[in-house]
């Protein structure tokens, strides 16, 4: 059967991005695939995290899951560092990727900065921590939104590499799913930066855990620009403000942005917000609910992500013996 794979971090302020690039997507299909769903809690510490915010964020992260319609007993959910084959893979395909790999990837040079003398070793390594997440569970399949691209074509060269240099066929080359009109959700603050969990404005995302006057708010406050909204697509050419909100609702309303723009095309953005707002919150507001609701019971959440863990490490451990077969390792 194939089997998805994808992972979120515990880095706090789930945002409407995570949900329509990723977990959204995962609800629908968890019918058709075996699906494992982590809580990269090793990739959060790549930056420096307060230990009672990591603790809070890893079950906020697994209450978003579920609230969202994720089914644990169908699906594995469990953070990452609880299943150690993680890191144990992580240091076999380390030791086959060329620095020249890592090198190209523009999320390191984001986040490290002007410094990157200082970054740290564990975030220049993080995309072959998470070509390990996916490749322990062979996975074949990745939905993720457009931001992870250039880190699943890594993982597909690094799963190259390895059945090359042991002449095997043992990993998959895992295919990205980059699913919906709402890949790249972006900031509501300025349509060409990426809606993300640690831009310092509040008013640049809406939370899954807003309420439904604090989504209204900042719908309210999006930046837009004084056109009526196009009658089509082609008319969202250079008004980034615009084109995101339209591609938000079509996502959230499961329609395509071409059946929004019939709907709005010709009208003000005093109608379009509004509307967008009343979506929002319709689509969001009961899975805050859920998510604050699930919160309340730590036990329930960390008693699916102890199940979850066994679950996943059961898988691991057969796949990392296998591994030290190919790789050459003695077990005594
Ligand atoms: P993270 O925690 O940054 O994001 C989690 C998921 O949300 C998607 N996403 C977005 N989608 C659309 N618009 C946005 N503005 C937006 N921001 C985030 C991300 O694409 C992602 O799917 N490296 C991953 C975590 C990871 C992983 C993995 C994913 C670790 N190992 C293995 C898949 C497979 C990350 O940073 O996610």
């Amino acid at each position: 059967m194939n089997r998805i794979f994808s992972g979120v971090q515990p880095t706090g302020n789930l945002h409407l991005g995570n949900y329509l690039g990723a977990i959204r997507n995962w609800v629908a299909l968890q019918r058709d695939y075996d699906c494992v769903f982590c809580i990269v809690d090793l990739h959060a510490l790549t930056l420096p995290q307060r230990r009672d915010e990591l603790r809070a964020n890893t079950r906020e992260v697994a209450a978003a899951y579920i609230a969202a319609g994720i089914d644990p007993d169908r699906c594995i959910i469990f953070n990452q560092a609880a299943v150690s084959g993680h890191s144990e893979l992580a240091w076999l395909l380390g030791c086959i990727t060329p620095l020249g790999w890592l090198n190209r990837m523009t999320q390191f040079k984001e986040k490290a900065g002007r410094h990157r003398d200082n970054a740290g070793l564990g975030l220049y390594a993080y995309p072959v921590l998470m070509a390990a997440d996916i490749l322990l569970y062979k996975a074949t399949h990745v939905p993720v939104g457009e931001d992870q691209k250039q880190h699943l074509e890594l993982a597909r060269d690094i799963a190259g590499a390895f059945n090359r240099q042991y002449e095997t066929e043992f990993f998959p080359l895992p295919e990205p799913q980059i699913l919906g009109e709402a890949t790249r959700v972006m900031s509501l603050r300025d349509g060409r930066v990426k809606m993300s969990k640690s831009d310092p404005s509040e008013y640049s995302r809406i939370n899954m855990t807003d309420d439904a006057d604090t989504i209204a708010l900042k719908v309210r406050k999006a930046k837009t620009d004084p056109d009526p909204l196009p009658h089509e697509v082609k008319g969202l050419e250079n008004r980034p403000e615009a084109a995101n909100l339209v591609s938000i609702y079509a996502a959230l309303a499961e329609t395509s942005r071409e059946a929004v723009l019939a709907e709005f095309g010709g009208k003000m953005f005093s109608i379009f917000k509004p509307a967008l707002s009343d979506l929002a919150v319709a689509r969001l507001g009961p899975i805050g609910q859920e998510m604050s609701h699930l919160l309340k019971d730590r036990g329930l959440i960390d008693g699916i992500l102890h199940k979850g863990s066994e679950r996943a490490n059961e898988i691991a451990r057969h796949h990392m013996a296998e591994l030290h077969d190919i790789v050459g390792i003695l077990r005594p």
